[in-house]
């Protein structure tokens, strides 16, 4: 038999043995469903709007209905007879052979008993589940029913969910049109969750408590069987979580010291009570309306300029909801304050959010409602920006600051990987490239430590960097002479005890687990990571930057030296050996993600190809009241590459490097877009501006700067590795500003300012509180300012004349460069520099500090 035949008769073989899965149709008017026959947990679900687009993964679900596989539609909880100590464990997925009897079903609703599914718990609690049609939308609930003679306490409550997903066996277009990500804001009764689709485009799914029993406590991940054909919890499939809306017993077994998101709860039912919990699921027109369609159902909130609250900086939160607020308490005590600024529109309160000096980190506000609605916004609390700068300036160059000459592979002296647990440096790692000074995981200190000196320069800081630069990276970790000049390798550590004899390698790690994962010399040596490339050219832009504001501060080199340092590395990056055969790989894709695609697309006017990316980055950062997941961008999968080995594993992160770096292109396509002071534009600059704060809290008080947050209720924890913290800071460097917007609702607001409205409300004044204060973007004429040297110190926009000024600061000596541009023609409004007499210099005007610069437009 040919090829072909084999596998079409393995196939048809394949379909014959399957058990006749039949399913249940059930229909709203915005919402297309299926359901199982048997289990009665949803197949398929599809807006009605667009029938083309499945949300659940219903191609592959005969891959996923075994015992222990989720579905939405599942339930699983906790239980034991009040006053006792033992909890029980109840779950619909673990044994799919007992199916729940559907007792009625009918066009607008099917009700199952699920005593059969939950055999050691119908002596006690009977439990019934129902798909019902909600005003057009689709409601999933739950009534358990006390059906015993005592009192029972229901500790954990979870209802999975399940969207697909699953990008496994998928190639990327297949992946990009056939997929979801799903993304919660665990908010109490305000809680939701959202599915988008990859494309970022076309219609979402928006799931909302149907009722005010099923507040959304904790969202815990699941574990499934992961030798299956499909994975799970693997780089193309993360896997599964339950919507708690008790945590109680969770909190107890499984999550040990974690300080939740919510405090844990449990449910106590009486002999003969019974509760109801579920969900609704709605459609929304697309990721911009979510807020909208979350509004119709539950308080909704909105912070300006996020849920990142600087010691200096007065942020703005506004809450939607007909409800009065009857109180907004801080936890921990005092560490947020919210003062009552106004009402806008029909039904938003505003308030002025400060944070108290002494708190720091995790700080959430409980808000309670006159209806008894309680909803919890999560926030983090920095250092005023500038001084979490120095700080973690500071430490990088003291803490991270290896010296020990005697390394036989070369890496002293470096701005080198940190172990914060230890509070020591990283020197040895079976991932050879952590201890190894490249990839990201290696490189991260050290372009953090550069990137730092490009917008905040220190001269102690740049003689070490400098000195880093002429010792361990050129002619170590950088080839310095020869045809292959300007390569950069993957690793300066390596594992291969023939050739370091003298050296111990730590038994702590297996180095032979993965024969090849712990590079030897050659492997480590390789010039061919294009990424590797990046890290020590930005180290060298950086201090040619430094040096380019304040000719005193570099000593080793000229600043030329190192702009040539910086374009010859990239440079070598695209060149080809004397085959043509090209040196490095990847370059000519997108490295790591959406930026590189955007930035080159938009250079290239490739117009289509710019706005795909900005909706994919749409697609996978939501705007949520939670600092972890506001401006978030999906990431899963760097824990392993980068992270502490003691907890490398498939987790969500928050605020890995996608944050800072995805931010840039969201921002800049903000800036450009024509009607920036739209909902859907300011939507933009909320995800963008929460993906660049993201990586201002990965700074602890000290100054270190962690790889990524693990956000499994367990942990809830910033990794203890500083691991490839690096590119979420230069993400943040390049893309930190402040914006002046008149929003349509809620007025003048600035995005990382603090603002004050003058002259009777027509001179809006703006003080920069963002960590470089060295760009501002007024939205009303679309002006975008810039400078590389000293600080704005305030700025004013007059409304009616639409003249602006911006005041800078500085060092005396500085040379600062402004540089200025209108980034949409407005024919309305045109802007010019108003300011006579500046001399030219770099595309843009030389300064003499301090400056008062100002634009007029007409
Ligand atoms: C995935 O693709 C591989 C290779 O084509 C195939 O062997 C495997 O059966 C597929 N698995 C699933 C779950 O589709
Ligand atoms: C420096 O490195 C060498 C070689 O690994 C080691 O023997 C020595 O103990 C180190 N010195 C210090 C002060 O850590
Ligand atoms: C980091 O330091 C802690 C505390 O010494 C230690 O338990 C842990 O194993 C270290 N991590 C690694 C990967 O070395
Ligand atoms: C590294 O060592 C740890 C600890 O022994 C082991 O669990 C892990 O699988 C090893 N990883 C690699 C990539 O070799
Ligand atoms: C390292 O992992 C390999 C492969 O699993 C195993 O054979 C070996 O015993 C492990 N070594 C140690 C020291 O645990
Ligand atoms: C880099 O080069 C090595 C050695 O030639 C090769 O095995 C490897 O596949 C290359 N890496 C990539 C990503 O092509
Ligand atoms: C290198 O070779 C590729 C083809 O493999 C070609 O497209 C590219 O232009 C060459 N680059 C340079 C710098 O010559
Ligand atoms: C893109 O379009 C602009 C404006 O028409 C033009 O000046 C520029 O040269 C174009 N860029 C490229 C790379 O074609
Ligand atoms: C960008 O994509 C969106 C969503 O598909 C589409 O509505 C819009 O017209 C596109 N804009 C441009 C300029 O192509
Ligand atoms: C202040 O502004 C309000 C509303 O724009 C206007 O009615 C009032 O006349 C203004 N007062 C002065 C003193 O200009």
């Amino acid at each position: 038999m040919a090829h072909w035949q084999v596998q079409w008769l393995a196939a048809f073989l394949f379909y014959l043995c399957q058990p006749v899965l039949a399913h249940i149709p059930l229909s709203t008017s915005h919402i297309i469903a299926e359901l199982t026959d048997g289990s009665g947990v949803l197949r398929s679900l599809k807006a009605s709007t667009d029938i083309s687009f499945d949300f659940s993964p219903s191609d592959v679900f005969h891959f996923r209905n075994g015992d222990g596989q989720y579905h939405t539609g599942d339930l699983t909880f906790h239980y034991r007879t009040a006053g006792s100590l033992q909890w029980h464990s109840a779950d619909t997925a673990a044994c799919r052979a007992q199916s729940p009897i559907v007792s009625s079903q009918s066009a607008g609703s099917v009700v199952s008993n699920l005593a059969q599914a939950l055999p050691d718990v119908r002596a006690s609690l009977q439990i019934t589940r129902i798909w019902s049609d909600r005003d057009g939308d689709l409601a999933l609930a739950f009534t358990i029913e006390n059906s015993g003679n005592e009192a029972i306490e229901i500790g954990s409550l979870g209802m999975p969910i399940e969207f697909n997903n699953i990008f496994t066996n998928r190639t990327a277009t297949e992946t990009t049109e056939q997929c979801v990500f799903v993304d919660p804001y665990i908010g109490l009764d305000a809680g939701y969750l959202q599915v988008t689709r990859l494309t970022g485009t076309g219609p979402s799914l928006v799931i909302t408590p149907l009722n005010s029993y099923s507040k959304f406590e904790a969202w815990q991940f699941l574990t499934e069987p992961e030798d299956v054909p499909l994975g799970y919890q693997i780089q193309t499939y993360e896997g599964n979580y339950a919507y708690q809306v008790h945590s109680l017993a969770l909190a107890e077994k499984e999550w040990g010291d974690a300080e939740p998101w919510n405090s844990p709860t449990s449910a106590v039912l009486e002999a003969g009570e019974s509760l109801t919990v579920g969900l609704r699921l709605s459609v929304a027109l697309g990721v911009q309306t979510i807020e909208e369609r979350v509004g119709e159902f539950v308080p909704v909130a909105v912070g300006i300029p996020g849920y990142v609250v600087p010691h200096d900086l007065t942020a703005k939160l506004f809450l939607k909801s007909k409800q009065s607020i009857e109180c907004i308490t801080a936890s921990p005590k005092h560490s947020l304050h919210a003062t009552s600024c106004g009402t806008y529109g029909d039904d938003w309160q505003g308030f002025d959010i400060v944070a108290s000096a002494n708190a720091f980190g995790r700080a959430r506000l409980d808000i309670r409602y006159a209806d008894g609605l309680h909803q919890t916004v999560h926030y983090w609390i920095t250092h005023s920006s500038p001084k979490t700068i120095s700080e973690l300036g500071s430490f990088l160059t003291h803490e991270q600051w290896y010296t020990n000459t005697s390394d036989p592979f070369g890496r002293a002296p470096s701005v080198i990987t940190y172990n914060r647990t230890a509070d020591d440096y990283v020197l040895q790692d079976n991932r050879t490239w952590i201890a190894g000074l490249s990839d990201e995981g290696g490189a991260g200190s050290f372009l953090a430590a550069g990137m730092k000196q490009s917008v905040s320069p220190d001269i102690s800081e740049i003689a070490k960097l400098e000195e880093m630069v002429e010792k361990a990276v050129w002619g170590r970790l950088q080839i310095s002479a020869g045809d292959e000049i300007y390569a950069v390798r993957k690793s300066l550590f390596y594992y291969e005890p023939e050739l370091v004899p003298k050296y111990q390698y730590d038994p702590y790690f297996n180095w032979t687990i993965n024969p090849g994962e712990s590079w030897n010399k050659n492997a480590a040596y390789l010039i061919n990571r294009t990424y590797d490339y990046v890290h020590v050219s930005a180290l060298c832009w950086a201090l040619y930057r430094a040096g380019r504001t304040n000719p005193t501060l570099l000593a080793r080199q000229p600043k030329e030296w190192y702009l040539a340092q910086a374009y010859n590395t990239v440079k070598y990056t695209v060149s080809n050996d004397s085959d043509g055969t090209p040196q490095t790989c990847y370059w000519n894709v997108g490295l790591m993600g959406e930026e590189g695609v955007y930035y080159w697309a938009r250079y290239f006017n490739d117009s289509i190809t710019a706005n795909k990316t900005i909706n994919a980055i749409r697609g996978y950062s939501p705007t949520v009241p939670h600092w972890g997941w506001h401006g978030n961008a999906r990431r899963y999968w760097d824990f392993l590459y980068a992270g502490s080995i003691d907890l490398a594993r498939i987790e969500r992160q928050i605020h890995h490097y996608g944050s800072g770096l995805n931010a840039l292109p969201m921002l800049d396509s903000y800036r450009r877009h024509p009607d920036p002071q739209s909902l859907d534009a300011i939507y933009d600059l909320r995800v963008g501006y929460g993906g660049n704060q993201g990586p201002l809290t990965n700074i602890d008080e000290d100054g270190f700067g962690s790889m990524a947050f693990h956000s499994y209720p367990d942990t809830l924890e910033w990794d203890t590795y500083s691991g490839d913290y690096g590119p979420n800071f230069l993400g943040h460097v390049l893309g930190a500003a402040t914006y002046l917007v008149e929003h349509p609702i809620f007025g003048w607001v600035s995005f990382g300012g603090n603002i004050k409205l003058e002259n009777n409300g027509t001179l809006g004044r703006v003080e920069p509180r963002d960590a470089i204060r060295k760009r501002i973007f007024i939205a009303a004429i679309s002006l975008w300012v810039e400078i590389d040297a000293g600080t704005i110190d305030y700025c004013t926009f007059n409304t009616k004349t639409l003249e602006t000024t911006v005041n800078i600061v500085g060092d005396r000596d500085a040379q600062a460069i402004m540089t200025w541009e209108q980034t949409v023609c407005i024919t309305k409004a045109e802007v010019k520099l108003a300011t006579k007499g500046l001399e030219q210099r770099l595309n843009g005007y030389a300064l003499r500090l301090p400056a008062t610069i100002s634009f007029t437009a007409n």
